[in-house]
Parts: structure tokens; sequence; C-alpha cells
């Protein structure tokens, strides 16, 4: 099947419904597009100049993502002393030397149906979920979850405990996409659709989801997601977690203050120097 007759039939048996369950091609369709997102051949979520956030959605590939979890049944998959029973759509993915990828034992697990470039590191625990993209030379450190959809590019760093939050529905929904270069730094959260641009710098303990409106200092505005547009870091933003005076009702009158993340810079030699050291463990 070329990739316009998988497309063809994922969204066939999509449409289906419940009836998917017991049509023997349906599962076929759903193998081979389990196997061309493990090859990087499609996926969730690809960049595209013409449309307005730089990345498209591909719904289709996200129905068959869906398909694999209604075909699935529960499997057993325990070992001799550790119990795990899933669908058996999504076993886990099993890597050998030629494949490029160090996982490191402990706790990881990389699931079926996500992209994994060569010359990743994953650090233990860590969690790679269904429809991810994650790209060349990136580093998934420990406690880190790649959510399902998500889309990392090339030399990422995801810190220990960062989450990228998963976007499987409603199928249109852009997936949280990290573009190259980007420092995630450690326990941020990045959710719902949010896209942070390339070389962009997360401090620690920066969350940003649709709500979350963020304060660009250096340019003197106000990044916030519109009904039609995440929320969108700007290429080398430096974003760091501050606060925000509360300035009406309540709030004013008990002194509260609000979490908001601030661009205090865009990325300059310091900034470079700050986010290499992690290099040599690559
Ligand atoms: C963002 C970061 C990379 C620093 O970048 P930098 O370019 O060296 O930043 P600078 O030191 O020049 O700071 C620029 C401004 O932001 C402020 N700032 C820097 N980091 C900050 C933070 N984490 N929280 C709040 N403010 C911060 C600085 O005080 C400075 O403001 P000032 O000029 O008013 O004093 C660093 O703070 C960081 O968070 N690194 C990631 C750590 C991490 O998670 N490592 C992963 C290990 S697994």
């Amino acid at each position: 099947m070329d990739i316009t007759q998988l497309r063809e039939s994922v969204e066939r048996h999509f449409a289906a419904g419940p009836a998917a369950m017991g049509d023997s091609s349906a599962l076929d369709t759903f193998l081979e597009l389990r196997a061309a997102l493990e090859r990087g051949e499609i996926r969730a979520a690809s960049p595209d100049s013409a449309a307005p956030t730089g990345w498209r959605v591909n719904a289709w590939v996200k129905q068959g993502i869906l398909l694999g979890f209604r075909l699935g049944t529960l499997q057993d998959s325990s070992t001799a002393v550790l119990s795990f029973v899933d669908k058996h759509t999504y076993p886990l993915r099993h890597f050998t030397a030629a494949d490029g990828v160090r996982v490191v034992p402990g706790g990881s697990s990389i699931r079926a149906g996500s992209y994994v470039a060569r010359g990743v590191v994953c650090m233990p625990p860590m969690y790679i979920n269904v429809g991810a993209w994650v790209d060349e030379g990136t580093m998934v450190d420990s406690h880190a979850l790649v959510g399902s959809c998500a889309q990392i590019g090339k030399r990422v760093h995801l810190s220990a405990a960062a989450q990228i939050g998963g976007v499987l529905e409603p199928i249109n929904a852009s997936p949280v996409v990290i573009e190259d270069d980007v420092l995630v730094g450690g326990n941020c959260g990045i959710y719902e659709g949010t896209i942070v641009r390339s070389g962009a710098v997360l401090a620690s303990g920066t969350i940003l989801t649709r709500g979350t409106p963020v304060f660009d200092l250096v340019n003197g505005n106000i990044l916030r997601a519109t009904a039609d547009t995440p929320l969108i870091i700007p290429a080398n933003a430096v974003v760091v977690p501050g606060s925000r005076a509360v300035n009406k009702g309540s709030g004013r009158d008990w002194g509260l203050s609000l979490y908001a993340p601030v661009i205090v810079k865009y990325r300059d030699e310091k900034t470079d120097l700050s986010t290499t050291l992690e290099d040599l463990l690559r």
C-alpha cells in the first residue's frame, strides 16, 4: 500500500466505527500505519510553511492511531516479576544496536507507533507515547514524558521531569511541537498544542498551556493563544517562570499574584554557554 492508499484505508476503517473490529483488513491497515510511523515515513503533524502556524496536522494519521486503540484487545505481557496488561495493538518497541538509539535500562518505555530517530538518548525512567516523533540527537532525560503525537525536533534537550502533553483528540487538534535545538528545562510542562519555535530556551519550571499569557519583555508584547492558533513561543526566546500582580477584585485586596512566564531575552552567547553543558553525555 502506498501512502495514498494507506490514508484512504485508514479513513474508511475509522469511519466504519465499531464495525471495523470484526474486519481483518482494518487490523492490517493499522499495522501498516504503525510500521510507517515507526520508520518516520508518516507523522501526526508535519512542518508546512503554507500553514499559519508552520505546522499541519495530519488528521488521518491520528485517526489511524485511534483505530489502533479501537481494534486492540487486552493482552498480558507480564515478565517474571512485573505484570503488564495493555491493548495488543500497542506493545512496546524492541530496539537493537543497529537502530542507533540508546535506551538505558530502568523503567523506560517507548510505545509502538512512535518514531525515534537515530542518535536519540533516553535516560530512565522516561516514556514516549504513540504518534510521537522524536528527531535526531534529542535527549529525553529521566522522568520526561513525550505525550501522544508530540513532535520533538532535532538536538532538543527534554530535561529531567519535562512533561510534553499528549494531544490525540479532537482529531484536528495540533499536538505540542518542540522545534529543533530547543532546551526544555527541568520540570517544565508544555501542553495543549503549544508550539515552541527553534532555538528557544524554557527555564526550569516553565509551564505553558493554551490559557497561559506569555510576557515578552524584549518586544513589549503579550503572546496568547487565539481561537484558531495555539500559544507560540518565538524562535530563540528565553522564557523564565515569573509572576504578575492581580490588579482587580479580591485578588488585588489580598495582594495575590499569578504565575506568568516571561521572555527575558532572546538567545545570546551566554545562553549557549548555559545550555551546552550536557552535550558530553550524548
Ligand atoms: C534559562 C537559563 C538557560 C539561563 O539562560 P541565560 O541566557 O544564561 O540567562 P541569564 O543568566 O543571562 O539571565 C537572563 C535574565 O533572566 C533571569 N533568569 C535566568 N534564569 C532564570 C530562571 N530560571 N528563573 C527566573 N529568572 C531567571 C536572570 O536573572 C536574568 O535577569 P536579570 O538580567 O534581570 O538578572 C537557565 O536559567 C535555565 O533554566 N537552565 C535550564 C536548567 C535545567 O533545567 N537544566 C536541565 C538539567 S536536567
